[in-house]
């Protein structure tokens, strides 16, 4: 039996570098061009769904959301880009991934996960279809790869229109529980969206 160690834990800006290089290797230089890319671009992810998976410390995989309208309705989510190391494929930690990130966009509020990707993958975690039409991202899809799964139910149902990727202001629970006196902001006291994280390049 391995004794290997799997953790899960929040991205930092230090880890851009490998999840890029993972992105880069996964994906290839046709990624910049994906419609679901194209929604996330210049937009920065929610940093309190923005995880990295650890094997005995080292970087092997990452799952990244973006909030997005759906025509004007907000409390959306955009998932990917999620990869997993080739090299640690395989041993359940693409699924360890999407299950956390599910849970904390569950406890974050959000209503609805949407993704362009495999439904024999996301199937496991509840990902339907979306109905051809309903939703439109700023390029073309395969229909039956665009997939989407209601936290809230009834959610799907009332999205409809274009995907536009945005920073959402409100802060998470957590960062209500522990905030702090407001300061004013500044250029030595930037305000602070709790959003940021570095583009993967
Ligand atoms: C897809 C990916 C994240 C899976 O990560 P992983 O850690 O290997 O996945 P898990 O170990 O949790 O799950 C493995 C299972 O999923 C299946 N699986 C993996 N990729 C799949 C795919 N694209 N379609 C269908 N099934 C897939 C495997 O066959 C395996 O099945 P089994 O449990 O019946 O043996 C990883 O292969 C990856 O990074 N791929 C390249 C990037 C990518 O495609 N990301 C998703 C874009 S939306």
């Amino acid at each position: 039996m391995s004794s290997a160690k799997f953790e899960i834990r929040h991205e930092t800006d230090g880890d851009a570098p490998a999840l890029s290089q993972l992105a880069a290797e996964a994906f290839g230089p046709g990624r910049f061009t994906r419609s679901a890319y194209r929604v996330r671009e210049g937009i920065a992810p929610v940093a309190a769904l923005s995880l990295c998976g650890l094997l005995d410390g080292r970087l092997v995989g990452g799952i990244r959301f973006t909030s997005i309208r759906i025509g004007d309705r907000e409390g959306g989510v955009l998932l990917g880009p999620l990869i997993v190391d080739p090299a640690a494929a395989g041993k359940g930690f693409g699924t360890a991934l999407v299950a956390e990130g599910l849970a904390r966009a569950r406890a974050e509020g959000f209503s609805l996960v949407l993704l362009v990707g495999d439904m024999p993958y996301y199937a496991r975690f509840g990902f339907q279809p979306v109905p051809p039409g309903q939703v439109n991202l700023p390029g073309p899809v395969d229909p039956a790869r665009l997939l989407a799964l209601e936290l809230h139910p009834g959610a799907l149902a009332g999205a409809a229109g274009a995907v536009k990727g945005y920073v959402r202001q409100r802060p998470s629970r957590n960062q209500v529980a522990a905030k702090k006196p407001s300061r004013r902001p500044s250029a030595r006291n930037p305000v602070k969206s709790g959003n940021r994280r570095t583009p993967l390049t």
